[in-house]
């Protein structure tokens, strides 16, 4: 199953994606997680993303795409993979493309969770992260057992720098200008699942599950 999980900022790709990589038993490529891992590790690449991660812009399409396709060339993706947070724009889209070909294969599926803007800033606002295994919470929505306490690994949860109000603004204004054409373009190709994102997650996973099942791409 290769797959792409397309939706603004909080519709819960990250969220989603993990359940399908369970499911599967594929890696679970999270851009996001990615950058933020090499920002941590002061490597060249996290240094430069951290500058537009902060303000809520896009780390440039070089960038990416290079460290997309090394990890698309790894065997564990031979199966199958999720792909969470790339492509982003078309410029990104055409770039997958190519790499898949080079790779003498294609996607099966992009699952676009569709969810209101609302919805989304309240879960940006409420969401926590473990600082020490990446697991995610919110404090209304998916609670951990203990406040502050990751129930995986008892790490300790923090609030992502780029989950505050004038960056999350800033995330759904570059969606809109960047990700609609990426969506039309995916429909164009039939490849498109969407999904109503503005339920509770099990109801999303559940839709999810059930849509692949019925829509997937067949070799
Ligand atoms: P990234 O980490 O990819 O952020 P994002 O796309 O803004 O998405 P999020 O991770 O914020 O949200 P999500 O949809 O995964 O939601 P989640 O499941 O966590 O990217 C961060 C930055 O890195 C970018 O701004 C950019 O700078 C850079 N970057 C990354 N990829 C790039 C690329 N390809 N090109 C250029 N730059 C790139 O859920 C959110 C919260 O809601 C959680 O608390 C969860 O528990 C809760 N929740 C989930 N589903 C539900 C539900 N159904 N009901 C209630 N609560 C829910």
């Amino acid at each position: 199953m290769k797959t792409v999980l397309l939706g603004p900022p909080g519709a819960g790709k990250g969220t989603q994606a993990e359940h399908i990589a369970r499911k599967y038993e594929i890696p679970h490529i999270s851009t996001g997680d990615m950058l933020r891992q090499a920002t941590k590790n002061q490597t060249p690449v996290g240094l430069e993303a951290a500058g537009y991660i902060d303000k809520g812009e896009l780390v440039p399409d070089d960038v990416i795409v290079r460290m997309v396709k090394e990890r698309l060339g790894r065997p564990d993706c031979r199966k199958g993979f999720i792909l969470d947070g790339f492509p982003r724009n078309l410029q990104q889209g055409k770039a997958l493309a190519h790499t898949l070909d080079e790779l003498g294969t294609d996607l099966d599926a992009v699952v676009y969770i569709n969810v209101p803007e609302h919805d989304v800033i309240d879960r940006l606002s409420g969401r926590q992260t473990c600082r020490n295994c990446g697991e995610g919470y919110h404090v209304k929505y998916m609670p951990p057992k203990n406040k502050g306490v990751c129930d995986k690994c008892g790490g300790q949860l923090y609030q992502r720098t780029d989950d505050n109000a004038q960056t999350i603004k800033n995330r759904l204004e570059i969606y809109r200008q960047q990700t609609a054409d990426l969506i039309s373009y995916y429909d164009s190709i039939n490849l498109l699942v969407e999904i109503a994102g503005d339920k509770t997650i099990d109801e999303v996973t559940k839709e999810i599950d059930a849509r692949l099942r019925t829509d997937l791409r067949q070799p």
